[in-house]
């Protein structure tokens, strides 16, 4: 998938498939899959560090993944998420963020909100730098937002999300994520739109859908929000095999004869 393909996809009415990515080893996998793009998603501050929210992610930590998404990820097209404030401090802070990403295997930038960004977008979109808006529940906003709730349901926030979005379009936006809309909104904001939508929490009529992949393997069994669907039984399949291991392990049955070295 190359950047050209989001929009030809919207307008064949293909549907996008997006995955969060954040490791070397699951970037291997996905690049042997035929999801179409992967997301080096702030989430990682909480799916792989454990923080309780995406506010802890820096710098350092998108880049560090970025760049072992990319190493395994072939020639699938990488979105790296520019985390908290890290766009918002001044247009050459943002342009220094943005490069890091880009440097660290990123072919896109993702970025929170439209009000103050418009300048940023136009900018990195004329200096070679794809962007990929966001908006609804924006979790770098979880403060604001007063938790993690579903956005656009009085009609006042539905019509700020609509105007963001031709915003953030007009910005030079290739995509934008939907997060945790009412399905109606998002299937009016993707009908209003030349560029694609991909959804999380919005319904089936984005021109995509995004899942984090842990959630979409079942590995997150603590928290499952209202969206999303476990494709596998993830966390039970890695404790049988586990299980397995120490077993074997307290058995003898592991190692065998070809799994040692000779003299
Ligand atoms: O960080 C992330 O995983 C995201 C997706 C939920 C869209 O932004």
């Amino acid at each position: 998938m190359k950047i050209y393909d989001f929009c030809k996809k919207k307008e064949k009415k293909e549907k996008i498939s997006m995955i969060t990515c954040y490791d070397y080893t699951s970037a291997r996998i996905l690049a042997k899959t035929s999801v179409d793009c992967l997301l080096v998603g702030d989430s990682v501050a909480m799916t792989i560090h454990g923080f309780k929210d995406t506010i802890a992610a820096t710098m350092d930590i998108m880049s560090l993944h970025t760049a072992a998404v990319s190493r395994g990820a072939g020639d699938k097209f990488i979105v790296g998420d520019l985390p908290f404030l890290s766009y918002r401090k001044s247009l050459r802070k943002a342009v220094c963020a943005a490069q890091a990403l880009m440097q660290a295997g990123a072919h896109a930038v993702k970025l929170e909100g439209a009000a103050g960004n418009e300048k940023l977008i136009r900018h990195l979109t004329d200096s070679g730098v794809p962007v990929m808006g966001h908006l609804g529940l924006t979790p770098q906003f979880i403060h604001t937002l007063g938790g993690y709730k579903v956005q656009g349901k009085t009609q006042k926030s539905a019509d700020r999300i609509k105007a963001d979005s031709l915003a953030l379009q007009e910005a030079g936006c290739f995509a934008l994520v939907l997060e945790c809309v009412p399905t109606q909104l998002a299937e009016e904001i993707t009908q209003n739109l030349t560029i694609a939508t991909i959804g999380i929490g919005a319904g089936p009529y984005t021109d995509g859908q995004v899942l984090v992949f842990q959630d979409l393997l079942g590995l997150n069994i603590d928290f499952k929000p209202y969206f999303v669907k476990y494709f596998m039984d993830g966390h039970d399949q890695f404790k049988t095999g586990i299980n397995a291991y120490i077993d074997a392990v307290q058995s003898g049955a592991f190692p065998q004869h070809e799994h040692c070295y000779r003299n």
